[in-house]
């Protein structure tokens, strides 16, 4: 029976033990038995506080270097035997950074096909975000944040001064772990979990999104559209209603636009739970009306009768004098759901959008028409919940406002 090794390659903070993991569960899911080798978490179990400073990974300093040789080949016997034994794929995360470390794999692990995924993230939001979790982690707790971060930094450089991309191994696949997107490829063909581990690398897994539109404004009250009011009474009451709805569920990230009405929504959810990361992401910011911001559309009907004309004709590509279009806004608002998935990983986690904004979102997991996308019904005393992975496609709008309070 054939079996495979699949070794993780990548800088740290890239996102590889959230693909390891995420090939772990995927395959787990398709009952194939599948376990992880990770060369921290043996580092943090064999080796004292000292594995923590950024000298130990100095590839000069050669106590640093043995150190981490004997813990990868610890994991290297642990995986071997684990094959041996009843294991199908055995997945090894760490760093591999070097040709001479890779080549020590491909030679210890003869046995049975090697396959390397190279995780690549260029995205400096993301890559900042990262390092800035990582200097929350428990092995950083003698540390300040200031110390934690400086360490890791350096830590990074000296990953960087030996690290070499993906390139003659034999069997690889590179991905943009932001993008789920596969950059370069060398398939192991022939392999029996192969095609299943291509598609957890490409689908974009979503775990568990909260979709919620912004409570009512005046501007909404009034037919008025752009501009950064903030929300009615009643828009306040919905936000409190949401924020007691999702009372119980855990919610580890929010992401809000820059908008006043976004971050009032969000607001007393964030009040009762003080450990919830929170992010404004510009991509989340309403569609751009130009010309026509904070207009009412009424006018806009009588004033700019070519505005109302336009988008009647074409609603998705029409784009507003000094404005956006829909499809305009569709680019930025993929990029901002990229950026959300991959800070908020395998945790739950709610948007708070506007009206154009969650009708683009829907649009990207329902793939719909884009003729349809700007028609879609965008309730603000609804959410919608959303999970998709291989193997379940999840969708559910839910209501969040009791009949007696939405009719207040
Ligand atoms: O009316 C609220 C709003 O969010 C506006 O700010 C925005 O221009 C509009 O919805 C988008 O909807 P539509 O494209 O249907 O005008």
């Amino acid at each position: 029976m054939q079996k495979l090794y699949v070794a993780m390659v990548g800088l740290p903070a890239r996102g590889k033990s959230t693909l390891a993991k995420r090939i772990r569960d995927g395959l787990t899911a398709e009952g194939i038995r599948a376990r992880l080798f990770n060369n921290g978490d043996l580092r943090r179990a064999l080796m004292g506080p000292e594995s923590t400073e950024a000298d130990f990974y100095n590839h000069d300093n050669s106590f640093g270097r043995q150190a981490r040789e004997m813990i990868c080949r610890r994991n290297m016997d642990l995986a071997r035997a684990w094959l041996a034994e009843d294991g199908e794929v055995a997945i090894l995360d760490a760093t591999n950074a070097s040709r001479a470390r890779r080549a020590l794999l491909e030679r210890t692990l003869a046995d049975h096909p090697l396959l390397f995924v190279e995780c690549v993230n260029e995205d400096p939001l993301l890559l900042k975000a990262c390092i800035q979790r990582k200097a929350d982690l428990p092995e950083y707790a003698d540390h300040s944040r200031e110390e934690a971060l400086d360490s890791f930094m350096k830590r990074i450089g000296y990953y960087e001064a030996i690290y070499e991309p993906l390139q003659d191994e034999k069997f690889r696949i590179c991905v943009d772990a932001t993008a789920n997107r596969i950059l370069d490829e060398k398939p192991c063909e022939g392999s029996p979990y192969y095609p299943a581990i291509r598609e957890i690398l490409v689908t974009p897994w979503v775990h568990c999104l909260y979709l919620a539109r912004h409570g009512q404004t005046e501007f909404n009250v009034q037919g008025r559209i752009g501009g950064d009011p903030p929300l009615t009474a009643r828009g306040r009451a919905q936000a409190q209603a949401l924020a007691e709805h999702l009372r119980g569920h855990p919610v580890d990230w929010v992401f809000t636009s820059t908008r006043m009405r976004s971050h009032e929504t969000a607001a007393p959810l964030l009040g009762e739970r003080p450990k919830t990361h929170v992010m404004a992401l510009t991509e989340f910011d309403e569609i751009r009306a130009g010309d026509c911001e904070g207009m009412l559309y009424s006018d806009i009907r009588q004033n700019m009768p070519a505005v109302t004309a336009g988008r009647n004709a074409d609603k998705y590509r029409y784009a507003y004098p000094n404005g956006e279009s829909y499809a305009m806004l569709s680019d930025r608002v993929q990029r901002g759901l990229r950026r959300a998935l991959f800070l908020a990983g395998d945790k739950p986690m709610l948007i708070v959008g506007h009206q154009a904004v969650n009708r683009v979102l829907l649009s990207l997991f329902l793939r719909q028409r884009t003729e349809d996308v700007p028609y879609v019904h965008v309730p603000q005393d609804q959410y919608y919940r959303i999970s998709l992975t291989p193997r379940t496609k999840l969708f559910e709008r839910i209501p969040y406002v009791s009949r007696r309070t939405a009719s207040d």
